[in-house]
């Protein structure tokens, strides 16, 4: 493929694996990422990629126009895989308001931009947590958009973006859905690497409530090639479901961590919920729309759980210092510190 892409929030975790692999199956393609830096971006995420004349970084945020609109100039771009966003639930709960700067205004300055300078094709990756929650079956992409959290909220705003630019500019722009995604290079707030690097280190696990809650697990590897899907052979103004259907409640998830660590479960602690209300029981996905498209996830759970692990056993080098960094600190102070107290 004859192309020069643009990845935006390309440091980040599933942006970066999918700078990382792009990169290996697309040899002739150029690769532009766009990312903010912000506290979850890490340029040692894409050293595999950084030496390469192929590879163009630049840092800024997509609700810059500036930025957007001299990088389209610039680059000659043909595809975008937006995966720029403020992705974390529990930072929602702290700032509701800062999310939509990137997650909504940011996909329309995006959307304008690719749609002024003749992109090809355009995926905005979003996330499965837009329907909602739900207690028995499998959301598909019909079912309406219903968030409960403020960054769900946030997502869903910037789908409608992705509609209301396709309606009015027929930018061949698609969606994708993601489930739970778990892999390298995964920021260490979200529930699997921050409890395997506690378990680590031996500290307590704040398990929220009774742990019940039920995540569908992807892969980050299967989450790339269904982007990649969808990119290269999806609808115009389609979304499509990318779920991994490995469906654990959280207390089970975190056993199979503590077990694969050799640690006990006694380092479990149920917490009070600090998501409350808002904490969405269950997510699940029918993804036949995908795989009618030649997409379904190739790698066995356990094994992909595995290898997860052993990744944060072996590259202590790259999640130590931002365990240990002041701002990482100060957030587990104020959010887990009414909870854990001094077991922090
Ligand atoms: O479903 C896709 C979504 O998955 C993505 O759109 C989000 O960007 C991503 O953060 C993730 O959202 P979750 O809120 O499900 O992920 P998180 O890892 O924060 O939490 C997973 C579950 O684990 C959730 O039920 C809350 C629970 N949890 C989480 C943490 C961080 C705990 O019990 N303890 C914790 O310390």
């Amino acid at each position: 493929m004859n192309t020069t892409i643009l990845i935006t929030g390309g440091a980040g975790f599933i942006g970066s694996n999918f700078v990382n692999w792009w990169a290996s199956q697309h040899p002739d393609s150029r690769i532009v990422v766009l990312d903010a830096l912000t506290y979850a971006g890490n340029l040692a995420n894409l050293a595999g990629v950084w030496q390469s004349p192929r590879f163009r970084f630049y840092p800024g945020r997509i609700e810059d126009p500036t930025v957007v609109e001299g990088i389209f100039r610039c680059e000659r771009i043909t595809h975008v895989v937006n995966f720029a966003a403020e992705s974390h639930n529990d930072r929602s709960l702290l700032d509701p308001t800062g999310l939509i700067a990137a997650n909504v205004a940011g996909v329309s300055v995006l959307l304008r931009s690719a749609a002024a300078h003749g992109v090809e094709r355009f995926v905005h990756v979003s996330t499965d947590e837009v329907y909602g929650h739900i207690r028995d079956g499998l959301f598909s992409e019909t079912d309406p958009l219903q968030p409960r959290t403020f960054y769900s909220a946030g997502k869903a705003g910037g789908e409608m973006q992705v509609r209301a630019h396709f309606i009015t500019s027929g930018l061949p722009v698609m969606v994708t859905r993601g489930s739970n995604t778990f892999g390298p290079y995964q920021f260490p707030e979200k529930i699997m690497p921050f409890f395997i690097t506690r378990a680590l280190d031996h500290r307590p696990l704040p398990l929220y409530g009774d742990g019940s809650q039920v995540r569908d697990w992807l892969y980050v590897e299967d989450h790339c090639e269904g982007i990649a899907t969808v990119l290269e052979r999806g609808v115009p103004g389609e979304a499509y479901n990318l779920g991994g259907g490995n469906e654990l409640t959280n207390a089970s998830l975190t056993k199979r961590i503590l077990r694969l660590l050799d640690r006990s479960d006694d380092l479990i602690r149920n917490i009070p919920d600090p998501r409350g209300a808002s904490h969405d029981a269950r997510y699940a996905l029918d993804c036949r729309k995908a795989a009618g498209l030649g997409w379904r996830p190739r790698q066995d759970f356990d094994a992909a759980l595995a290898t997860t692990v052993r990744w944060y056993v072996e590259h202590q080098d790259w999640w130590r210092p931002i365990v240990a960094s002041e701002p990482f600190q100060a957030y587990v102070r104020r959010f887990y510190g009414p909870a854990l107290g001094s077991e922090l």
